[in-house]
């Protein structure tokens, strides 16, 4: 198996952690990230992607699912549906375990989670924020209720699913089969999951409706080590090559005590942020806690035979388990920087430092001047021809060094400016964001010039 080849980003020093506030705000003004149903007031928790935010999502999604999926041989994808059977959320001990214990304070009614209570306020009993006399700690579970059916007394009560994963364990028997599938073999997934977080927050780090990725790996028992290890350094490494502050990534143990109801061991990778260092996916050793649950309340035998020595045994599961949301906003928080005025620049620029594999859009097309008829009309040929390849911009309002700074700040990794040297030499000048540098290229070789640059291999 191998991942990609050499993925080295532009070296950036390590610069000071971004504030949050130049996120959200950037994301609304660009048309990356909305507050959900915003004209209502919003509801926490819960947010829209606009058309940047698409752009990046999807590209977030395929990258993953191109080196999850398309690269490795013994893995294969699913997708499942967010709504199933009741009894999934009892065998999975969600609706047993699936809980937050909350306090609050009696003085500034803040609620906290005890489990992210600094231990000498949860010793003392007192509020972080004020000193105030904290409640006794209270259980709230997170799965998100909804009901199957119209008749009153006959409406079947279920859960949004609260952790997408579910349906590989579902559909495990049926792919294993129809796909012919031999342990040891991988089942991957992208799929929404809904949780009612009690302190939802940090934008799109925790929210109530997010998105996550799973790759679960059934293994023959003696051999899960190996790939417990395999899987967590190969999303080590994933994650490495498309952030530009490698030292910002970090492995992080479980404790005993922090482990969920169904891991026996668990490493999350964490990012440094605003939030401080926190999970970005989780690694976790799940065992035969799944399949096994499943087989004894559902009565279907989960059971695998190994087709040469005919041994019969409940596959052990690696998880590898993300977020779309968190990657998102992970990748935008390592992007941004502000640079202060320089030779290359006079007025100083934000810009965001994105793979060109992900960035939402791949090139823009800038003619020199507008009111020159056969600028404008090569531009827009060289933009037609463009757009079917990739995600192309064509613009020709301001300045064009107004113009580059727009699309600095939305990460276009390529400008293309048709000049009037364009017209006596059929050439264009391809400025790139990050170093500002400058070429000239022939408008024939533009295609795969630039498909060379953004495309993953
Ligand atoms: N199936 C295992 C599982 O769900 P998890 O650590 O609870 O494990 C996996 O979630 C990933 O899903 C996290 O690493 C994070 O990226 C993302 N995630 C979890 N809760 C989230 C939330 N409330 N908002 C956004 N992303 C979340």
């Amino acid at each position: 198996m191998t991942q990609t080849e050499d993925k080295t980003l532009l070296s950036t020093e390590d610069t000071p952690l971004v504030p949050i506030e130049k996120i959200v705000s950037l994301c609304k003004r660009r048309g990356y990230v909305y507050p959900n149903s915003e004209i209502y007031g919003g509801v926490s928790g819960i947010y829209d992607f606009g058309p940047l935010g698409v752009e990046l999502r999807n590209n977030i999604r395929r990258y993953w699912w191109w080196s999850m999926v398309q690269l490795n041989d013994n893995v294969v994808g699913i997708e499942g549906n967010i709504i199933t059977h009741p009894r999934v959320w009892e065998a999975s001990g969600h609706v047993e375990n699936f809980v937050d214990r909350l306090v609050d304070c009696k003085n500034c009614k803040r609620r906290f989670r005890v489990d992210h209570l600094p231990a000498e306020n949860l010793e003392q009993n007192k509020c972080p924020v004020c000193g105030g006399e904290l409640t006794e700690p209270r259980t709230f579970n997170l799965m998100m209720e909804t009901y199957i059916g119209v008749v009153e007394g006959e409406r079947m009560k279920t859960y949004l699913r609260g952790e997408a994963c579910q349906n590989i364990y579902l559909d495990y028997d049926n792919v294993q089969k129809s796909s012919r599938m031999q342990i040891p073999f991988g089942i991957c997934q992208i799929g929404k999951a809904f949780r009612n977080e009690v302190t939802p927050g940090n934008f799109l780090f925790r929210q109530r409706e997010f998105e996550q990725w799973d790759l679960q790996f059934f293994v023959h028992p003696s051999e899960m080590q190996k790939w417990f290890d395999f899987w967590k350094e190969y999303r080590f490494e994933w994650y490495k090559g498309i952030i530009n502050h490698k030292d910002r990534l970090r492995f992080r143990a479980h404790a005993p005590d922090e482990l969920a109801h169904y891991a026996k061991q668990a490493f999350d990778i964490e990012y440094r942020s605003f939030i401080g260092w926190q999970e970005w996916e989780g690694i976790h050793w799940r065992q035969d806690w799944d399949l096994s649950r499943h087989s004894q309340f559902s009565g279907q035998d989960l059971s695998y035979t190994d087709p040469e020595t005919k041994e019969r045994y409940i596959p052990w599961i690696v998880e590898t388990s993300g977020g779309v949301d968190r990657t998102f906003l992970y990748l935008l928080l390592d992007a941004y920087e502000e640079e202060p005025p320089s030779g290359k620049d006079k007025e100083g620029r934000t810009v965001l430092h994105l793979h060109p594999w992900l960035a939402p859009v791949k090139v823009a097309v800038l003619p020199l001047q507008r009111n020159k008829e056969e600028l404008v009309s090569t531009a827009k040929s060289i933009h037609n021809r463009l757009k079917r390849l990739m995600v192309a911009d064509y613009d020709d309002v301001a300045s064009i060094g107004r113009r580059y700074r727009r699309q600095d700040e939305i990460g276009t990794p390529f400008c293309v400016t048709v000049d009037f040297k364009t017209l006596e030499d059929q050439t264009v000048t391809i400025r790139e964001r990050d170093g500002m540098t400058q070429i000239r290229l022939a408008i024939n070789e533009l295609p795969g010039y630039l498909l060379e640059k953004v495309m993953w291999r």
